[in-house]
C-alpha cells in the first residue's frame, strides 16, 4: 500500500507523513507519486477539500486504478462531511474527512480571494444544515485554525487493521 496526497498549505501532507510514519507506507505527493508508483498498486488518496471538491481525486483516479481508501482534508471531520464528500466527488472508495489547518496568511492569490466567497458560501450552507463545531470553526477563520492531530487518523488507522 501506499500513500499519494495533494496539499495547498500542507495540512495534507503533514497527515500523509503522519500516517507514513504510522503504517510504515510510502507516501509522496500526486506529482511524484505519478512517475514512482506503479498504476495498480494499491493507493490510500489524500487530497484537500476545495469548494466541496477532493482536490486531485479525479486524477488520481485516472492514473491509479486500486485505489483503497481516500481521506479529505478540509474543515469538517464526521459522518455528515463524509456523505458530502462522497456525494459531491462520486467516492467508492471508505472514506475519511480530516480537518486540516486553516490560515488566510498562508494562502496566495486566487486561493487568497475564493475564500471569501467561500466563508458566504459556508455560512449559508451552515445556516440549512449545521456541523458539529461549526460556530468554533467559523469564529476561527480571522485568527486561523489548527486541527491537524494524530488522533483524527484513528479512523482510517482501525479500518486497516480490520
Ligand atoms: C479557496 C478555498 C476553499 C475551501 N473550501 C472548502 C470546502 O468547501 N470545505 C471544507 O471543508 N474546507 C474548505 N477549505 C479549507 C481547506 O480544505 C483546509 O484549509 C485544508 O486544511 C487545506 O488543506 P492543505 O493545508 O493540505 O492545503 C477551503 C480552503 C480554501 C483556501
Amino acid at each position: 500500500m501506499k500513500i499519494v496526497y495533494v496539499t495547498n498549505t500542507g495540512s495534507t501532507k503533514q497527515y500523509a507523513e503522519m500516517l507514513s510514519e504510522k503504517t510504515g507506507f510510502e507516501a509522496a505527493e500526486f506529482s511524484e507519486a505519478v512517475k514512482s508508483f506503479s498504476a495498480d498498486e494499491e493507493i490510500i488518496f489524500m487530497g484537500w477539500v476545495m469548494a466541496g471538491t477532493l482536490q486531485g481525486y479525479k486524477e488520481a483516479k485516472e492514473v491509479f486504478s486500486n485505489i483503497r481508501a481516500v481521506c479529505g482534508v478540509g474543515l469538517f471531520k464526521g459522518e455528515k462531511a463524509e456523505k458530502e464528500l462522497r456525494e459531491k466527488n462520486a467516492v467508492t472508495e471508505a472514506l475519511f474527512a480530516l480537518q486540516g489547518n486553516f490560515s488566510v496568511d498562508r494562502l496566495k492569490g486566487m486561493y487568497k480571494m475564493m475564500m471569501s466567497m467561500m466563508i458566504k458560501m459556508l455560512k449559508s450552507k451552515l445556516k440549512e444544515n449545521p456541523q458539529p463545531d461549526a460556530d468554533k470553526v467559523l469564529a476561527a477563520f480571522e485568527t486561523g485554525v489548527e486541527c491537524v492531530s494524530e488522533e483524527n487518523l484513528e479512523g482510517i488507522l482501525s479500518w486497516l487493521e480490520n
